[in-house]
């Protein structure tokens, strides 16, 4: 890998604290880091160097998967930290940055290669490329890179706008969109999954498969982030970047070759065949939910409209299912079924292929219903899959009963989504990175339901703690369907 200063803007903000200073650090404590490297943080607050490195030494403590006895390595990975106290609106603070680069690219022998991460306020996104652009900070001699966080943009007019600044600094290949559910184990396994067995593949399309199911359920509220959810709601905070994405693994054709844009081509061609819904049809597919106060155990819980800093007559959805149809020879037909919402009864992201029964001919259970087939990949907070299947009933002759196969791996020294997502990003992979064209697809297709959600689209209530409104149940039982 090549030699690098990786600068982070937003460097004492809650991601940079709970999530990037980690992985930089999970990479150090691996041996992944670069032979020379520094990095430099960048955020608004005053604070010298020493300071920032002892919240460097605290965040690690706190939130690294190697947290155990690690004062000394992290005090040594420290060492590599640089702060600038930065604002992004500030022009002079764009030529204080370049100098300051340069300076430590000098002291540390390092190439003029400069990875930027914009992990801070999106509405800075576009200023911070305009600027690193104006005042030079891009013209560097060795090669550039920026990961952006999301969101991209908050409709596609915005996401335009976004897009056409960075591409005045830096070019599509040099830009890496985060999305971290890419970066999980199990989507990345996905795709070894489908295209590494015999068994599956050719039972992956609309002869064999009856439903597909994508759920991520969180247990937390709106938290802290009430300025940016309000705006945001589950649709663009969750199903314009994540669920598309594991939507699109499950769905896509099988990449020519296993490289970057191969792989991005078939992506991008699901989204091409999402069938698009137009304001009348929205509310016969899209359920959306917000909840009310409940309770988790004997904790009692707020609803929305009752966190600090939501408007008390707010619309904005925390929980959305959504019944769309990927319109292409493989998977007409067959329903795919998406779900994700705060505030449930659990923490969970799967994704279940049903297959379709047999005619049930030969066996059947006591009441007459031969279980279906169902392959579950666990994303979280499992990782593995498991196989439903029927066998023989150890009790009764002539009548099957459910099997399992499970695998499931251990998680604890596993890389986190973040940690292999700027592995990738340093050594110049973007094969699971957002491009252009996707993000803008994805927004070609949600527009149309934001709409309808402006426009009064029903808001159900549910209780916190529950499993959503009764209302996502009926999206599905009008086919013969129940969530799993
Ligand atoms: C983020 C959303 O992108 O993903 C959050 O902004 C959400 O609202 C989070 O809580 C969920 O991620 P994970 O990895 O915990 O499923």
């Amino acid at each position: 890998m090549d030699n690098q200063l990786f600068v982070l803007f937003g460097g004492s903000g809650d991601l940079a604290k709970r999530k990037i200073i980690p992985a930089l650090y999970n990479l150090f404590l691996n041996g992944k880091m670069p032979e020379r490297f520094a990095v430099l943080s960048l955020s608004r607050k005053p604070m010298s160097r020493e300071s920032y490195q002892e919240f460097i030494v605290q965040s690690v403590q706190e939130f690294s998967r190697n947290a155990g006895d690690v004062v000394d390595k992290a005090r040594q990975f420290a060492k590599h930290m640089h702060y600038l106290s930065f604002d992004a609106r500030e022009p002079n603070d764009y030529r204080r940055l370049k100098t300051t680069l340069e300076d430590i690219e000098m002291a540390n022998h390092l190439p003029q290669n400069r990875i930027f991460y914009l992990s801070m306020a999106p509405d800075l996104f576009e200023q911070v490329a305009l600027y690193l652009k104006e005042y030079g900070v891009t013209q560097n001699s060795g090669w550039r890179r920026l990961i952006i966080e999301k969101p991209f943009g908050h409709d596609l007019a915005s996401a335009e706008a976004l897009n056409e600044r960075i591409s005045s600094a830096f070019q599509e290949h040099e830009v890496y969109r985060i999305d971290h559910y890419l970066g999980k184990e199990m989507v990345q396994n996905i795709e070894v999954l489908r295209f590494a067995n015999s068994i599956f593949e050719p039972l992956w399309n609309n002869r064999y498969i009856s439903n597909v199911q994508i759920t991520s359920s969180e247990l937390v509220g709106v938290e802290n982030r009430f300025g940016y959810y309000e705006q945001a709601g589950a649709l663009r905070d969750m199903v314009q970047n994540h669920m598309l994405q594991l939507l699109m693994m499950v769905a896509m054709e099988p990449p020519s070759r296993l490289n970057t844009e191969a792989v991005r081509d078939e992506k991008v061609k699901v989204l091409r065949s999402l069938r698009k819904f137009d304001s009348s049809d929205v509310t016969q597919y899209i359920v959306r939910g917000q909840y009310s106060s409940g309770e988790f155990g004997v904790h009692p819980l707020v609803g929305y409209l009752d966190e600090s800093g939501i408007d008390p007559h707010s619309t904005t959805e925390t929980f959305i299912a959504a019944k769309v149809f990927v319109d292409n020879f493989r998977w007409a037909g067959v329903p795919f079924f998406i779900r994700t919402g705060k505030r449930l009864n659990r923490k969970e992201t799967k994704i279940v292929i049903e297959f379709k029964n047999l005619p049930e001919r030969l066996y059947f259970n006591q009441n007459g219903k031969l279980l279906t087939n169902l392959l579950t990949i666990h994303v979280h907070p499992t990782e593995g899959i498991s196989l439903q299947l029927n066998g023989k009933s150890p009790e009764q002759d002539g009548v099957a009963s459910p099997i399992s196969i499970d695998f499931s791996q251990e998680t604890k020294d596993l890389p986190e989504a973040y940690e292999r997502l700027i592995f990738d990003a340093m050594r110049d992979d973007s094969t699971f990175f957002t491009r252009w064209d996707e993000v803008k697809l994805a927004w070609k297709w949600i527009d149309p339901i934001s709409q309808s959600f402006a426009n009064g689209h029903p808001l159900n209530l549910y209780k916190s703690g529950s499993s959503g409104p009764k209302e996502a149940e009926e999206l599905l039982r009008t086919d013969g369907h129940t969530w799993w």
